[in-house]
């Protein structure tokens, strides 16, 4: 057989698989019934169909396995949405906070940080938000949040600010646009670094402008849970090609070589492979192998990037389907305001709803444990507003930071708040379900 019949019977064969694929997902992934009380409705899932379950078998059939020509697709793809320049896959949105922050301290950069410089971040977090601060080296000032939306309260900020400040890194709450704009000018006005994790915030936006562009860096993750998936994954995303230049480093072990997998010629991207003079180094030392940071190795598969571009393909759906049920959710609670606070917005912030964020009032006759445990055991999942003030968990007790004021708020989400799901795998009957037992809840007194 020549290598030319060869190809075509595997180009048949890859093409049966794929047909086969699409059945397989028809058959038993497709079209899951909802028996109110019995079916679990989750605070958040992966939604997909054959699509991505086609685009990973394709790839899996490549056989190519590490970052390639899926990564580029997607990187590419998912700058053409955000509109920033730059996009880098990581393995986490906790890898890309990681390298995000480490990217600051980064020689490459001529006002990078150093140890002991201050970063203001809300005290209400998710863990891997705040750990990289305290990963390296640098000491966080915490702040109180607004109550409602659960963002930073920019009244904190000049409280907050001291010689040592160089950055600040905000996080928009549950996909609820921070006031970015008023954040983003005190940075400015004081020449600090701002990074937003806009993990659980894709496509989000504030005066029209997308979440996460506001700032030096903007990091994602793409867990299950969020508004598009690869498994595990993440990505930062900036327009500064230096801070890129430094995450690149910092994900692939340090290296300071930043040839694309497909680049594989003698002399490399550079174009002087062999032609660097480093200190310390001899002359034409391989530049592949000269390391300029301390790095990590924080790279997902191309598996996975096969399937997040399915996924970036539906995210505007995904964000209004988000939305609509939040909608729904908001207008069937709005009844009991007396007992339960629902979550608010600021002005010029478009929301692309990550959860519904849900504060039990002081003077409401039932606790959050008693609401709680009532929607579980109606199949309900709860979820609390990530770590509530993480200075209360066993790992961030002592850990070396400023605190400003009494972070009264943050300490009513935390023992107030909880939030259940708006995700796209949610329909209006669950919703209505949903609905439904809250008020029985409240009937019952
Ligand atoms: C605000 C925020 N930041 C960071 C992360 C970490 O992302 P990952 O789970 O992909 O590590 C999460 C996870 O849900 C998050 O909600």
């Amino acid at each position: 057989m020549s290598a030319c019949n060869n190809k075509e019977s595997a180009e048949k064969i890859r093409q049966e698989i794929l047909a086969k694929v699409k059945e397989y997902y028809q058959l038993t992934h497709a079209n899951k019934s909802f028996i109110p009380g019995q079916s679990k409705i989750s605070y958040a899932g992966r939604v997909y169909d054959d699509q991505e379950m086609s685009a990973m078998v394709n790839s899996v059939l490549d056989f190519w396995l590490t970052l390639g020509k899926e990564d580029q697709q997607f990187t590419k793809d998912f700058s053409q949405f955000t509109g920033l320049k730059k996009t880098l896959l990581v393995n986490s949105g906790s890898s890309a906070n990681l390298i995000a922050i480490t990217a600051l301290k980064s020689p490459l950069l001529e006002n990078r940080l150093l140890d002991g410089d201050e970063i203001i971040t809300p005290a209400v977090t998710f863990p891997t938000t705040l750990a990289p601060i305290i990963q390296n080296n640098l000491i966080p000032v915490l702040v109180d949040c607004d109550e409602g939306t659960y963002n930073l309260r920019v009244s904190e900020l000049q409280k907050a600010y001291s010689a040592k400040t160089r950055g600040v890194f905000v996080p928009h709450t549950l996909g609820n646009p921070a006031d970015i704009a008023a954040i983003y000018d005190f940075a400015q006005e004081r020449g600090l670094y701002l990074i937003e994790d806009c993990c659980d915030a894709l496509g989000a936006e504030f005066n029209g402008q997308k979440a996460g562009t506001f700032g030096d860096i903007a990091t994602f993750s793409f867990y299950p849970a969020h508004h598009i998936t690869m498994g595990e994954g993440g990505a930062t995303a900036t327009d500064n090609t230096t801070l890129y230049r430094a995450m690149l480093s910092l994900r692939d072990w340090g290296r300071d070589c930043f040839c694309p997998w497909d680049q594989n010629d003698a002399m490399g991207a550079c174009g002087r492979r062999f032609d660097w003079k480093i200190e310390g180094l001899s002359e034409g030392y391989d530049h592949r192998y000269i390391y300029s940071h301390i790095g990590y190795n924080l790279k997902p598969l191309d598996i996975q990037a096969a399937m997040a571009i399915q996924q970036l393909k539906k995210l505007p759906d995904f964000i209004r389907r988000r939305n609509q049920n939040f909608n729904q959710l908001y207008q069937g609670l709005s009844g009991y305001q007396d007992f339960l606070a629902l979550p608010t917005t600021y002005s010029k912030a478009a929301p692309a709803w990550f959860a519904f964020p849900i504060m039990v009032k002081p003077q409401a006759a039932f606790s959050r444990h008693d609401l709680v445990r009532f929607l579980e055991e109606r199949q309900i999942q709860t979820r609390r507003l990530f770590a509530g003030n993480i200075l209360k968990q066993p790992g961030y007790k002592n850990i070396r930071c400023r605190v400003i004021g009494d972070l009264a708020v943050t300490n009513q989400v935390m023992e107030r708040v909880f939030f259940v799901g708006v995700y796209p795998g949610l329909n209006n009957q669950m919703i209505d379900y949903m609905l439904a037992q809250f008020g029985e809840f409240i009937k019952r007194g």
